[in-house]
Formats: C-alpha cells, sequence, structure tokens
C-alpha cells in the first residue's frame, strides 16, 4: 500500500533551513510514502469569525489535508515554541467545530535548529496541541537535528552519513507508524 503524506514546513524564510530539511525527508522516504508539501503561507490569521463560511484559500487548506493518510511538521523552534505561521494554520485546520482536520490523522513531528537542543521545546509544545486536536502522533522516533552549516544541500542531500541514516530510519518508522494506525483506524468514506 502507498500512503500520501501531507508535510507543513514551519518556516516562511527563503533560507529555511526547516525546508532543506524537508527536501531531505522527500529524498529518504520510503517507497510506499508519496510525500506533498501543504502549504501555509497564503493563509490569512484565523479568527472565528471565519467559521460561517471559510474562505476559498482556508477550504483548499483543509482539503489538501482530507485528501492525505498522514501529516508530517518540519518545524524551527522560534523563542521556545512553533512559529505564529504554523500555529495560525493548525488553527484555521482545527476548525470549524466539529470539522477538525487532524481526527484521528496520523502525525509526526520533525525539526531543526542551530542550537544544540534542535527545536526539542518547539516539538513538545506541538506535541500538546497535536495531542489536543486528536491526531494520533508517532512518540518514537524523536528527531531534534541541530543543524550545522553545509549539513543539508540545497537540492536535499544530507552531506553528513550518521545524519542520512538516522534520517532515512525515521521515515521508515513513521511509514510503519501511519500503517498501524490506518489499520486500526480506517479512512472514513
Ligand atoms: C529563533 N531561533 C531559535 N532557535 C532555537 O533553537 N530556539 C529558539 O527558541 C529560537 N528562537 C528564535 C526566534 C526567532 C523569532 C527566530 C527568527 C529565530 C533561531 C532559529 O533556530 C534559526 O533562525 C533557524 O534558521 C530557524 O529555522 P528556519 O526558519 O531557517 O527553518
Amino acid at each position: 500500500t502507498t500512503y500520501k503524506i501531507g508535510y507543513f514546513v514551519g518556516s516562511l524564510a527563503k533560507g529555511s533551513i526547516n525546508r532543506l530539511l524537508s527536501k531531505a525527508l522527500v529524498r529518504l522516504a520510503p517507497g510506499q510514502l508519496d510525500m506533498v508539501e501543504i502549504p501555509i503561507r497564503d493563509l490569512p490569521l484565523y479568527s472565528y469569525d471565519y467559521d460561517a463560511d471559510y474562505p476559498p484559500v482556508a477550504r483548499d487548506f483543509k482539503q489538501a489535508i482530507a485528501a492525505v493518510d498522514g501529516v508530517l511538521f518540519v518545524t524551527p523552534e522560534y523563542n521556545r515554541s512553533i512559529p505564529g505561521g504554523l500555529k495560525n494554520a493548525i488553527d484555521w485546520a482545527s476548525r470549524p467545530w466539529g470539522q477538525n482536520s487532524f481526527t484521528r490523522k496520523p502525525s509526526g513531528v520533525i525539526g531543526t535548529s542551530p542550537g544544540a537542543i534542535g527545536t526539542a521545546v518547539a516539538q513538545q509544545d506541538l506535541r500538546s496541541v497535536l495531542c489536543f486536536c486528536n491526531s494520533p502522533l508517532m512518540n518514537t522516533v524523536e528527531a531534534y537535528i541541530q543543524f550545522k552549516p553545509g549539513l543539508i544541500e540545497e537540492d536535499g542531500a544530507v552531506t553528513n552519513p550518521s545524519t542520512e541514516e538516522f534520517l532515512r530510519k525515521y521515515m521508515q518508522e513513521f511509514h510503519l507508524f501511519v500503517e498501524r494506525v490506518l489499520t486500526v483506524l480506517p479512512r472514513e468514506g
């Protein structure tokens, strides 16, 4: 079976190291995972005033999540949490009430930062959020990637073999996790 995975890049920066990480993960993903980016940058700031009539950009965003079997968050740590843009996207996806896009949608989190703890605090915050959003979340493998200049090339090639192997294992484990979740919680419809 092939699974479609939607990934979110938490950074909007042109030079994002998390975008580089996402490219590496796409390259290293096992053949059973079909990886597609779900962009977050065009979403306006969420308010529940939109709940009665979501704008097309937000409908498309929720439709993109509905179309995938699992989601992967590749996120930086900003001020010891996730970037506001990513939280905004999650808030859009979680509403209107009763139409939470993350219910029963398996998820994984990963991120990179130049700091020694490699986004650990942001990922912990994100875990709380996804837990509340009723997303079955992969507990292990955890992946806190400390970014050193040149670690990942522009095309997503990983220059450090042990990091490359670790990221490949992470994606293999994520594949098995998604498969397990969907075996007990088959997609509706
Ligand atoms: C950071 N950075 C950062 N790093 C970290 O490890 N913990 C943190 O709490 C923060 N806080 C923080 C806040 C803000 C507003 C910025 C812009 C940056 C540094 C951060 O890890 C670095 O800029 C990375 O390049 C961010 O990842 P992207 O955006 O390049 O993918």
